[in-house]
């Protein structure tokens, strides 16, 4: 079910952008003109990914520097072995919604 989250205004490039639900983290990462939305939280250990810094589609995790792929929430470097789970993002009318 698609939950408004924010405005794409709000959203900055390559900077990721934390919200929760349900108690639940979450982030959304701008590339461009397209808007990816990932687990906010390490699959290693506990670390909050918003944290984390974004170089190309890579997103780095600030505690042990695990790297995922922002498009598909794969590993890309350990130690970090299971990839983000990743949801569906649609924008209308300038609202960012993530199918969550
Ligand atoms: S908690 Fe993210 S790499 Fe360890």
């Amino acid at each position: 079910m698609f939950k408004p989250v924010c405005s794409v205004e709000e959203l900055r490039d390559s900077t990721p952008f934390h919200f929760s639900e349900n108690g639940r983290d979450y982030i959304l990462i701008k590339l461009g003109n397209e808007i990816f939305a990932l687990d906010g939280i390490c699959t290693h250990e506990y670390a909050e990914l918003w944290n984390g810094f974004v170089t190309e589609d890579v997103l780095t995790c600030p505690l042990h520097l695990s790297q995922f792929d922002v498009r598909t929430g794969e590993v890309v470097t350990p130690p970090a072995e299971k990839p983000l789970r990743k949801y569906s993002v649609k924008v209308e009318h300038g609202r960012v919604y993530v199918d969550i």
